[in-house]
Order: C-alpha cells, then sequence, then structure tokens
C-alpha cells in the first residue's frame, strides 16, 4: 500500500481500498472481436487502448451503418419526394428515437442532434441563456468542470454582465454540497454540472442538485459526456432541463451529439442557427420556425453520424448494458488497486467510486514522459490538463496521466499497464 501523501497542498487518495473482484463472466473476448481498432498493434505490441475518455473505438456494427447509410441510402433528409430521401429520412428518424428511449425519455422531438456536447451546452448558452440571463445574474457550476462546461458560461457573463458561481471539491474529489446548496439564490438563473467527472471519475448527485436548483427557481443542464458511456442514465429520473452527449465517447461516430432538452423549454427558446430545415415557411418580412428538433438543426447535419449513433446505442442494448458497466467497474476497481499498491510513488486523483478513468501522477516522474514511454509499449493513455485545468489546479497540479477504460477492456491489460509503469519508476 502507498504511503500517505506528504505534501499537504496535493490531496490524493493514498488507499484504494479492498481487493476487487477478479474478471466478471462479461464475454469480453468475443466483445472485443466487434471493435477492429483493438486488434491492431503499436510498436510491434498489441495495442492497449485506455484512452476512451478522449474518445472510444468503434464496432463493426456502427462502421458497417456509417458505410451502409453512404453506400446504399445516401440523400439530404426532410426535404425530397424521392425513394432514397424517405429512406435516409426513416433512418435518420429512427435513430433519433432510438437513442430518446436510451437516455430515458422516449420522445424524440427532445433530442436535437448537435455536433458533441460542446455544442449542445453552447446551444443552451446562446438562446436559453441569452434570453433569461441579465446583468447580476448568476451561473453556477463546479470546480470539477470541462472548459466547455466554463467557457461557454463564461462567454455568456462577459455579454450579460453576469457571474459565475463556483462550487468547491472536498479532498476526495466529491462536491461539497453544503457550499453549493449556499451559493444558490435568487440570482442563480442556470446550473450547469457535469455528470462525472472526465479526471476524476467523480459521480455528481445529479437529482438532488437539480432539486434544489430548481427550489431556487434554476434550470440545470448536465454534461453527460463522460456518464453515457459509464452509467444507465435517465434523464427523466435525474430531472435535469438539459442534458448533452457526445457520440464518439459512446462508441459511435465523431461529429455527432445530442442535446436533450425538455419540451417546454426547447419550444419558448429561440433558435440559434438560422437556416435550412429549421424553418416552416420564409418570406423577408417574416420567418416561422419549424418545432423543436428541427428549429435547432439549421442546414444539413451529420446524417451519418447519427445513424451510427443509433447503431452503437444497439450494440450497447445487445451486449446487455449492465453487464457491461459492472464489468468495467470492476476493471477500474482493479486498476486503482493495482496502480496504488504496486506502483512506487504512485498518487491517485479522485474518489474510490469513481467511474471511467484512474488518474494519477507520479512523484517526480513528468506526466507527459510517462504518456510516451507507454506508447512506446502499445498503450495508449493521455497526459496533460485533459481540458479540466480548474480541477488539477485545485489539487496542485497542472497535468496528470489518465488512463481511462470502456468494458473491452481486460485484467491483462491493466496488468500490462502496471509493469510498465514500474518499469518507468525504475528508469
Ligand atoms: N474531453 C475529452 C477527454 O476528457 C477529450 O479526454
Amino acid at each position: 500500500m502507498s504511503t500517505a501523501a506528504s505534501n499537504t497542498a496535493r490531496y490524493w487518495l493514498d488507499r484504494a481500498g479492498a481487493p476487487p473482484p477478479g474478471p466478471s463472466a462479461f464475454p469480453v473476448d468475443a466483445v472485443r472481436a466487434d471493435f477492429p481498432a483493438l486488434s491492431r498493434t503499436v510498436r510491434g505490441r498489441p495495442l492497449v487502448w485506455l484512452d476512451s475518455a478522449a474518445t472510444a473505438h468503434k464496432p463493426r456494427q456502427v462502421i458497417d451503418a456509417v458505410g451502409d447509410f453512404y453506400a446504399h441510402h445516401n440523400s439530404n433528409v426532410h426535404r425530397g419526394a424521392h425513394t432514397l430521401a424517405r429512406e435516409a429520412t426513416t433512418l435518420l428518424e429512427s435513430a433519433r428515437s432510438r437513442i430518446a428511449r436510451f437516455i430515458g425519455p422516449g420522445r424524440a422531438e427532445e433530442v436535437v442532434f448537435v455536433r458533441g456536447a460542446t455544442e449542445g451546452i453552447n446551444l443552451v448558452a446562446q438562446t436559453w441563456g441569452r434570453t433569461r440571463v441579465g446583468a447580476g445574474d448568476e451561473i453556477v457550476l463546479t470546480t470539477l468542470e470541462h472548459h466547455a462546461n466554463i467557457v461557454p458560461w463564461q462567454l455568456l457573463c462577459a455579454e450579460k454582465g453576469a457571474r459565475l458561481r463556483i462550487v468547491p471539491l472536498h479532498d476526495d474529489g466529491t462536491v461539497d454540497l453544503a457550499a453549493y446548496d449556499a451559493l444558490l439564490g435568487p440570482r442563480t438563473r442556470i446550473v450547469a454540472l457535469a455528470h462525472v467527472s472526465n479526471v476524476l471519475g467523480t459521480v455528481l448527485p445529479v437529482s438532488a442538485m437539480t432539486d434544489a436548483a430548481h427550489a431556487h427557481g434554476a434550470v440545470v443542464i448536465v454534461d453527460g459526456a463522460q456518464a453515457v458511456p459509464h452509467l444507465r442514465v435517465d434523464v427523466g429520473k435525474l430531472g435535469a432541463d438539459f442534458y448533452v452527449l457526445s457520440g464518439h465517447k459512446l462508441f459511435g461516430p465523431t461529429g455527432i451529439g445530442v442535446l436533450y432538452g425538455r419540451s417546454e423549454l426547447l419550444e419558448e427558446m429561440p433558435p440559434w442557427q438560422g437556416g435550412g430545415s429549421m424553418i416552416t415557411s420564409v418570406s423577408f418580412e417574416h420567418t416561422r420556425y419549424a418545432p423543436p428538433p428541427q428549429k435547432f438543426e439549421a442546414g444539413t447535419g451529420h446524417i451519418a453520424g447519427a445513424i451510427g449513433l443509433g447503431a452503437a446505442v444497439d450494440y450497447l442494448q445487445s451486449i446487455g448494458l449492465d453487464a457491461a458497466h459492472a464489468h468495467e467497474r470492476a476493471l477500474v476497481a482493479y486498476a486503482r488497486h493495482r496502480l496504488a499498491e504496486d506502483v512506487p510513488g504512485l498518487r491517485l486523483l479522485g474518489p474510490p467510486n469513481g467511474v471511467g478513468v484512474t488518474a494519477f501522477t507520479i512523484d517526480g516522474t513528468d506526466p507527459a514522459r510517462i504518456a510516451k514511454t507507454l506508447d512506446a509499449a502499445g498503450i495508449a493513455v493521455r497526459a496533460g490538463h485533459h481540458c479540466a485545468q480548474p480541477v488539477l489546479r485545485r489539487y496542485g497540479l497542472t497535468t496528470a496521466v489518465r488512463p481511462s477504460f470502456a468494458f473491452y477492456n481486460t485484467h491483462g491489460e491493466i496488468d500490462r499497464l502496471v509493469r510498465e509503469l514500474i518499469q518507468v519508476r525504475r528508469r
């Protein structure tokens, strides 16, 4: 067991908890066979992909769905009377309905296709935010937010004369809920929260935090980019007004994501971008907008991406979401345990029950160098600020190494990671 951190400016957990359970019954080898990228080699070694929080690999079912669209059904949507236009529209709208059921509400009109979580947050800031936030109003964020859930709100505050209020974290990476309650008030217009931290793995108590925000009349937007790959999400149960996700972290294509919004809010929000598809009639004097979600989907979107994301959620359901998540949780517990036990000088970040990631530093070793050395051994991890500089700063850091996991990873891959880190340490 590693010893307690001597530097009190840093707040790492130094215990990895009880030994985790061994490999689960999840058929990981069969599942891995669905992911072509996982069978490649890097520097002559089998690839170990521990960077799924940056982007997840895609199963053949997703790759085929995208290819099949372009090969057989390629057309613009909602516009044409011909056969391919009808086929493409049906494929797109079917994907929207399946994605809507996957995240809980089951109402396709509450699912807006966007480029990713970042665009979803910007859309809400520039529509709901610009019409409802004024001088002296407040937007509440937590310290662990990704830059995508900070900068759009800073832009809005600068334009409107509003201000950010930041919820602090406890040393273990959880949110200080007493401080959160104290920050909410009559000027709170928006609460913007990650569902899961991309650095610490912390799962935020979104439902309780949403109830508290609603009691003050604020709307809540949840950044679910790091949650949907790891947790069963039901936006209805969470009570969130808006929820965003990125397709590429959910085993789908890049450049596609979802903004879920409660119907009443989407109805009253002005459009963000104007153009084709988002209108019912246009004259030089007056334009009538289409109802949501089309009102927010100006221009030709990433049709193939949306269809691929539909295939990704089908795939996740076909392999058994709960079993996949249980396997992944066992992996994360195993990784935390082995890293803390076996790699001298390694300090873990985040709470012991964090999901998806196990960020760490090793005393006296540059995170970028660690990632480079691991790459030479065929192991891909992210090192850097993880687009979340404030949370690293909270722990006295500028960078960290972050292995991140998906259900297609194995205990053997973690053993390889640990072996290489021990070598890094020796060198
Ligand atoms: N937001 C992504 C990450 O955490 C890119 O790596």
